[in-house]
């Protein structure tokens, strides 16, 4: 199998996920998608956005420890992740957990009671993504390669902290 296909499996098998919860939650009734309008829309839209800030970072391990030969992605996949970053208030906001929507959320209460905490956490991360893509736009690939590492530890540490461990 080339890394071709197992790339494109990864696009399709992502695409099929956004496209389950998609119907699952805001399409049933209009064919309009309504991010903003209620929690629900939220939850929707912040495990899309999660797929993607794990889908930059897995890349870039996978180039890493040499089991994907796409080198000349990382700067793209570097940007991407930081990108992603930005988007994480605004994915957060309102306290949207399991108990009020429609589509099921791993986001614990903690993270809305304890928000100064979480933005700490967001931070961190923000600060980890920065250097990955400052490496590599300065076109120190292996140094990025290697800070991504960090950035991995960052996303462990917040889902230990602020997700239900539970599926
Ligand atoms: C500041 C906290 C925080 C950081 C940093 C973070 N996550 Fe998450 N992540 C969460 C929370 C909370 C959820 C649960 C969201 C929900 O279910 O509503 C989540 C959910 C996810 C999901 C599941 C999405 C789905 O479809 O249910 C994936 C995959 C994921 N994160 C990957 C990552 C990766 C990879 C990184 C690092 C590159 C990362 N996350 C960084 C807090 C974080």
């Amino acid at each position: 199998m080339t890394y071709k296909y197992f790339l494109t499996g990864v696009m399709a098998v992502t695409l099929l996920g956004m496209t389950t919860a998609l119907n699952a939650g805001t399409l049933k009734t209009s064919n309009t998608i309504r991010l903003e309008d209620d929690a629900n829309s939220v939850v929707v839209n912040r495990k899309m956005q999660m797929e993607v800030q794990g889908y930059s970072s897995r890349v870039l391990y996978a180039i890493y420890t040499g089991k994907l030969d796409l080198r000349e992605d990382v700067v793209y996949l570097a940007n991407q992740m930081q990108e992603a970053t930005k988007r994480f208030e605004r994915a957060f906001r309102q306290n949207t957990t399991g108990e009020k929507t429609r589509t099921k959320t791993r986001a614990l209460e903690k993270i809305w009671q304890d928000w100064d905490g979480f933005m700490v956490a967001v931070k961190d991360y923000e600060q980890a993504t920065a250097r990955v893509a400052e490496l590599a736009n300065a076109g120190d690939i292996d140094g990025a390669l290697e800070a991504n590492m960090a950035v991995l530890n960052k996303c462990a540490g917040c889902h230990d902290v602020y997700r239900d461990p539970q599926r």
